[in-house]
């Protein structure tokens, strides 16, 4: 069994039409596994996090009792663009594992709903929000390879608190960012492919091969999004990150959970009085 089924065009041609659609099963059967394994190994191997460093008294009196983490903006796009995405999901799947229903409109309405969601969430990312707050930096390579010492049992100083986002936070987004765009990029000119009365239909637009190309890479990144929703909402209701989970709905997390967890160098936050650490603090979004 292949990753991709294949049809003859009117030409002769074999062309690609779109995956195998055992991989939903892969995809959901994988992503499970994770789940299972993290949640073992959390309950039943998993030493107590611990970091090198503390925060000085000052500092921590400074702190706010509730540390502002996302605006409302930024907070109304992640539930829009997670109806969105499931959404997405559960008109995609359902129809291939049995449950029929005329899923296109629904699907290509959502899909432009997420597009739109992702092109404001990229303009406000990039000017109104800390952009780089997201990706991994030095520290983060550093601290990583020192947890990997002390995990293998090897000598190595404790990591660093984090910054506004854990590395494998960072990593996380980093693998949607290129799984969401592959789906929304082919998406949006599979929209040409279906009939919607507002933009003009034309499947002449590319050739059988591209086109079956298109489907193939949508379909995987549809399958990958199953995984990796799968296992973001597992890590949101999970009850140590459930407090990271409130602060998405309700913008900020209590001062103990920063001060235990992140480095006030790192991630500034206004404080009570403190002018240079306000003035760094980027937008806490
Ligand atoms: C979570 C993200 C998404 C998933 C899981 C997903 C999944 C799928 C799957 C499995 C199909 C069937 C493809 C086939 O028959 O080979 C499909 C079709 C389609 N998708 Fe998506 N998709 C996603 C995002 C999007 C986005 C963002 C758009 C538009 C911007 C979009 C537009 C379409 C359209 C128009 C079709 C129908 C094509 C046709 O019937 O000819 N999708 N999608």
């Amino acid at each position: 069994m292949g990753i991709v089924e294949w049809a003859k065009s009117p030409w002769g041609q074999d062309v690609p039409i779109h995956i195998a659609w055992t991989l939903i099963y892969v995809f959901a059967i994988g992503g499970l596994l994770f789940l299972i394994v993290h949640a073992i190994y959390v309950r039943y191997f998993a030493k107590a996090e611990q970091y090198s460093g503390g925060v000085s008294e000052a500092v921590a009196a400074r702190v706010p009792e509730r540390v502002p983490r996302h605006s409302l903006a930024a907070r109304l796009f992640h539930w829009i663009m997670a109806a969105a995405m499931l959404t997405l999901l559960v008109t995609a799947f359902l129809p291939r594992v049995g449950v029929q229903f005329a899923w296109v409109t629904y699907h290509w309405i959502a899909g432009l709903v997420l597009t739109v969601s992702i092109i404001y969430h990229i303009i406000h990312a990039s000017f109104w929000l800390d952009f780089w707050s997201i990706w991994p930096d030095k520290a983060d390579v550093e601290d990583a390879s020192r947890r990997l010492k002390r995990f293998m049992g090897q000598d190595a100083p404790a990591p660093r608190r984090f910054a506004k986002y854990p590395l494998e936070n960072k990593m996380y987004h980093g693998v949607i960012v290129l799984t969401g765009l592959a789906a929304i990029l082919t998406g949006v000119f599979m929209i040409f492919r279906v009939r919607t009365g507002i933009f003009p239909r034309n499947p002449y637009l590319f050739g059988d091969m591209t086109w079956g190309l298109m489907y193939v890479l949508h379909g995987l990144a549809g399958v990958g999004l199953i995984a990796l929703v799968m296992v973001h909402i597992y890590f949101a209701v999970r009850p140590e990150k459930f407090v990271i989970t409130k602060s998405m709905v309700f913008g900020s997390l209590p001062k103990e959970y920063y001060l235990e967890h992140h480095d006030p160098e790192r991630w500034a936050v206004e404080t009570n009085g403190s002018e240079s650490s306000s003035k760094r603090a980027k937008a806490s979004a």
